[in-house]
């Protein structure tokens, strides 16, 4: 450092006068500093605003934890607003006693408070034909990890009394969109939350506010928002949302019927193309995100050589199944440029797969359930691309 900083040599105003009291922001807020950190959506992808997305800045995170206010949000009609008290949860069909809750009903079961991953199918669709959009946030950030507390969907279906022929479960949204998925009720039985805290505080309107399904390790697509029905059946409904819509159409034009769990999966989250290497050659971190529908991740593979040298990534931080892994590749950059990649290994030893050996299998139709290896390229000036090796 140059000597003579007047950052160090000079008195501050931080240093110098009182700053706000602590009652000038009774819910608080980041940083002005910060700005930049934001979801943010790509105009082109969709019509319009209404029945669309926006993207995490994953680049901007570290942890495994997303804050509430950066989650990406996926509408079918836009965001429904509605009074806690005004909200309503129907168990129906093949039960003993069809019920309904309040909100306060649900608040008298047992609570659990657990960290999940949610991946919309369509993460990473746009790059099945090729490297598209320069950036994580928009590559990868259909995903959000937080922590949901709230009470068994098991707990619902148990007080409503499922009959023996009860093996599928309708989940459906209270918004315009009504939308709804059919969900085999050995998972309904299982794992499923209805959740209506997240991260601690209440769900936001966006993630579905005052309620929603929470469906671990499944497509984003199954954890419906504004949840208010839930039907006991014998067979799936196959509705808009599981068969024009979230199955992937193979080669030979026949689709794949009902993929629910999300691959294993992993990305750079920084270096990527917003967040470039801004530094000289020298210590450098690597990081990024590496998670799976089926468990939690063994291990993350990391090349800085385009896949000719793999190097083991230090996962760093709580290590849960279907959550967020946060992994990180320490090294010496000697400022020549990069081929990026890392590659997860998830506990049942499955091996995220390069993007050509899953065209080799599932051809180039599909849009959903893409979890190929992500490459960037860093430049000599640090600046950083999407990119396709093959
Ligand atoms: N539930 C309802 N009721 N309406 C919706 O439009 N979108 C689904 C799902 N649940 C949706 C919904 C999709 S496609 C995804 S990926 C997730 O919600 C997104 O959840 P998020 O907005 O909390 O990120
Ligand atoms: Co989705």
């Amino acid at each position: 450092r140059a000597a003579g900083d007047p950052l160090i040599t000079e008195v501050q105003d931080w240093n110098r006068y009182s700053g706000d009291g602590v009652d000038s922001r009774p819910y608080g807020r980041p940083s002005d500093f910060e700005s930049q950190v934001v979801r943010r959506n790509v105009a082109w992808l969709t019509a319009d605003p209404i029945s669309s997305v926006n993207f995490t800045p994953l680049h901007e995170l570290d942890g495994i934890i997303t804050p509430n206010g950066l989650c990406f949000e996926r509408h079918h009609s836009g965001i429904a607003e509605i009074a806690p008290q005004d909200h309503r949860i129907m168990v129906h069909g093949l039960v003993d006693t069809p019920l309904v809750f309040t909100m306060a009903d649900l608040m008298r079961f047992p609570r659990e408070n657990r960290i999940y991953f949610l991946e919309c199918a369509a993460n990473s669709g746009m790059e099945w034909r090729g490297a598209q959009l320069n950036g994580c946030q928009f590559t990868h950030g259909m995903l959000h990890c937080v922590m949901y507390t709230g009470v068994r969907l098991r707990h619902l279906l148990e007080e409503a009394g499922l009959k023996a022929n009860g093996t599928w479960l309708l989940a459906e949204g209270a918004d315009a969109s009504g939308m709804a998925r059919s969900i085999p009720m050995e998972k309904a039985l299982d794992d499923c939350l209805v959740a209506f805290r997240q991260n601690g505080e209440a769900l936001r309107p966006e993630q579905g506010y005052p309620v929603r399904l929470v469906v671990p390790g499944w497509e984003g697509n199954m954890w419906v928002k504004w949840l208010r029905r839930l039907e006991v059946g014998d067979q799936p409904w196959e509705l808009r949302e599981e068969t024009s819509k979230y199955t992937d159409l193979m080669a030979n034009g026949k689709a794949r019927r009902h993929t629910f769990a999300m691959d294993v999966k992993s990305v750079i989250t920084s270096p990527s193309p917003q967040a470039p290497l801004m530094h000289e050659r020298g210590r450098t971190v690597v990081t990024g995100l590496a998670w799976s529908g089926h468990g939690t991740i063994e291990r993350v593979d990391v090349t800085i050589d385009g896949g000719r040298n793999w190097h083991t990534a230090r996962l760093d931080g709580p290590s849960l199944p279907m959550a967020l892994h946060r992994f990180y590749f320490d090294f010496d950059w000697d400022g020549s440029e990069l081929f990026l990649q890392s590659r997860a290994i998830d506990e049942r030893g499955l091996v995220q797969p390069t993007k050509d050996a899953l065209r080799a299998v599932r051809g180039e139709n599909s849009i959903y359930h893409n979890n190929g290896i992500q490459t960037w390229h860093v430049g000599k000036d640090g600046t950083v691309e999407n990119v396709e090796i093959s």
